[in-house]
């Protein structure tokens, strides 16, 4: 008996007007015009600069380096990957620890106050101005420690477009003021002694934890405690 392979499916979580037709008449401002990742004429440089290196197929278009997430299509401003920056604010120590989240207007889960990388502009001005944008915190003046840079499990991925993020703890002595605005509906203070403390906290309140952003606060906590 010869086995057969089933046919790969998947779904095309292109949104309207990311659809060629309507880029074709109007490009979001925060979407690059290709239509498809055939019109990127710049993939060797797109290569040289990812934060996780990736590949091209057969065709030339870039793949997920995650591999195949039942997603085609682009629900991200570019094609292939969208760099991010994560800032993970984190005030106190022991049993007062806790770590700056936002409300995402989007999927309404708490989340760190991260964004994308604007083009041109370097990680570290992202961390700032995201972390600024969203919860009015300015840390310009904090040198933060870089985690790592990670692909990250983020909702709008596909096999095509997704999202890689370099992630920084900034450590503040207390916790400051911090008031939600831009893509945030709301800014807190979380118990941050471990993950367990955080999502029990972000349950009992009758909240998400983003599951995409776990591993980075993970690694945050793995620094903190070593
Ligand atoms: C997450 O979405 C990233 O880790 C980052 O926090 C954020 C970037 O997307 P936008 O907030 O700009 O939509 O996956």
């Amino acid at each position: 008996m010869t086995e057969t392979t089933p046919e790969y499916k998947p779904e095309d979580v292109t949104p309207p007007e990311l659809l060629p037709a309507a880029l074709a008449r109007q490009v979001p401002d925060w979407a690059e015009a290709a239509a498809t990742p055939a019109d990127v004429k710049d993939w060797p440089q797109r290569q040289a600069a990812a934060l996780v290196p990736f590949q091209l197929d057969q065709q030339g278009w870039p793949l997920n380096p995650q591999g195949r997430t039942g997603r085609t299509g682009r629900n991200l401003g570019k094609w292939g990957e969208n760099a991010a920056a994560d800032p993970i604010v984190v005030a106190g120590t022991g049993r007062d620890r806790r770590v700056l989240l936002i409300t995402r207007d989007d999927i309404q889960v708490e989340a760190i106050p991260g964004g994308m990388v604007d083009p041109g502009e370097t990680a570290p001005a992202a961390l700032v101005r995201e972390l600024r944008e969203e919860t009015g915190v300015d840390l310009a003046d904090h040198r933060p420690v870089i985690l790592g840079r990670d692909l990250v499990d983020d909702w709008r991925n596909s096999d095509h477009a997704w999202v890689a993020s370099t992630s920084a703890l900034y450590l503040l002595p207390a916790p400051v003021t911090a008031v939600a605005a831009d893509d945030a509906l709301d800014a807190n203070w979380w118990p941050f002694g471990s993950l367990d403390q955080l999502e029990a906290a972000v349950t009992a309140a009758g909240r998400t934890l983003y599951a995409a952003h776990r591993p980075l606060l993970r690694r945050a906590l793995d620094h903190l405690d070593k």
